[in-house]
């Protein structure tokens, strides 16, 4: 294990995702070329930090971090007995919890700067040394906070891919070609992690026949994605796909036009969430990248939250894509942490994809329209190993 995160405070009083900050820590390990170093973090409240700092430091009243590090000094028989450890941690929940208040950031976001301000100290980087020194600091630390936050240490983004433009091609002739069910299979033959068919209430592209087959032939999982009404639901508890998402779903829209407001709707949604749980389907909520919608989904009972991404996707400008990249790389942080499981989509394409894909809270991806757009020139395969490609490398990063 490369770190231990040791509680001397009630973690369940801070909700603590341990799970999140030894990936971001085994992160931090290799980035900074110690992968096979240790070194140990006790989360403390403000009356035990004021002590330490008072009896280590001579400084009165709490402090957010302290750092000790055990490449200092030269003891031969302390190096070797700890032997690949850099030393201790020690932060303040307390104190951190009412930093990331005032500067509007999850507690997470602050604890994993404190860490990585620690970390550095225990390296040997020193702000109190020299101005010059720390400014260095300073940079490596916003630096490493950049990397961390698009990194990813264990699993790659999943791909899964939705059909249904391929049964709207269809339906413009009204005959039988071309089948979304063979684009499914190809899409799984050129590495799709699932397939994605939303069975609307006009049918306008997937039909009944489309999910009856898919849900024999799919090899990966087939995610349904849906109206909450009543018929589709009980259409969608016959068939019993790997998951289902729900949508908000407008009969005059081109495509899901914007997420659901679960806020606004958490009786009814909770009730529908219940029956699946009931079912053994697990679903997932397609919401817009806010805290609110978060927050309302995890209180609801969802296994998963898809954030919409398609204000990112459809940005005239950079500043405009960078903000709605913020916050859904917020809200996906918001909703790992309450432990619900993240996937995005809506409008992604080759340029927007890699960007979502490195967000280490983001398990899967689903894309259409770009996909089957480019299949039109290139063939389907080739379209889909091409994205997989460049979630592949956004993912895997290092
Ligand atoms: N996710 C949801 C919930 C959707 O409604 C859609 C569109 O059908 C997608 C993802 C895929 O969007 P696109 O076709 O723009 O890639």
């Amino acid at each position: 294990m490369p770190a231990t995160l040791t509680f001397n405070t009630d973690p369940s009083r801070f909700h603590i995702n341990n799970k999140l900050l030894l990936r971001r820590i085994t992160y931090l390990l290799k980035v900074m070329h110690v992968p096979d170093h240790g070194l140990s973090i006790l989360f403390v409240d403000d009356s035990e930090i004021s002590w330490l700092n008072n009896h280590y430091r001579n400084k009165q009243g709490a402090t957010n971090v302290l750092s000790f590090s055990l490449l200092e000094g030269n003891d031969p028989l302390l190096n070797n007995i700890v032997e690949k450890e850099l030393g201790d941690i020690i932060i303040s929940v307390e104190t951190a919890a009412k930093e990331a208040d005032k500067l509007h950031v999850s507690l997470h976001n602050r604890l994993t700067r404190l860490i990585i301000h620690g970390f550095l100290h225990l390296l040997g980087y020193d702000h109190e040394r020299s101005e010059k020194k720390a400014e260095e600091m300073w940079d490596l630390e916003i630096n490493l906070m950049n990397q961390t936050f698009h990194s990813r240490s264990n699993q790659m983004t999943q791909l899964a891919i939705n059909v249904d433009h391929v049964a709207t091609v269809r339906q413009a002739r009204g005959i039988t070609e071309p089948d979304p069910v063979a684009a499914a299979a190809i899409c799984e033959l050129a590495g799709a992690a699932g397939i994605v068919v939303h069975l609307r209430e006009d049918r306008r592209h997937i039909n009944d026949r489309d999910v009856r087959i898919l849900r024999e032939t799919i090899k990966t999982r087939m995610n349904l994605e849906m109206g909450a009404n009543k018929e589709i639901i009980q259409i969608a508890l016959e068939l019993k796909p790997d998951m289902v998402t729900l949508v908000p779903e407008k009969r005059q829209e081109l495509t899901t036009e914007g997420g659901l407001n679960v806020f606004a709707q958490k009786k009814k949604l909770a009730k529908t969430i219940a029956r699946f749980t009931k079912a053994g389907i697990p679903v997932s909520l397609f919401i817009d990248p806010e805290k609110k919608q978060v927050k309302a989904s995890h209180s609801i009972g969802a296994t998963y939250v898809e954030l919409h991404t398609g204000r990112y996707c459809d940005a005239t400008n950079e500043l405009v894509r960078e903000d709605e990249y913020q916050l859904i790389a917020t809200a996906a942080e918001s909703a790992w942490e309450m432990g619900l499981r993240v996937n995005a989509g809506h409008g992604l394409d080759y340029q927007t994809t890699a960007k979502i894909a490195a967000l280490d809270t983001i398990e899967e991806l689903s894309i259409g329209h770009a996909i089957i757009s480019r299949a039109v020139f290139v063939g389907l395969d080739q379209a889909v190993r091409e994205m997989k490609t460049i979630v592949r490398d956004a993912s895997m990063f290092f």
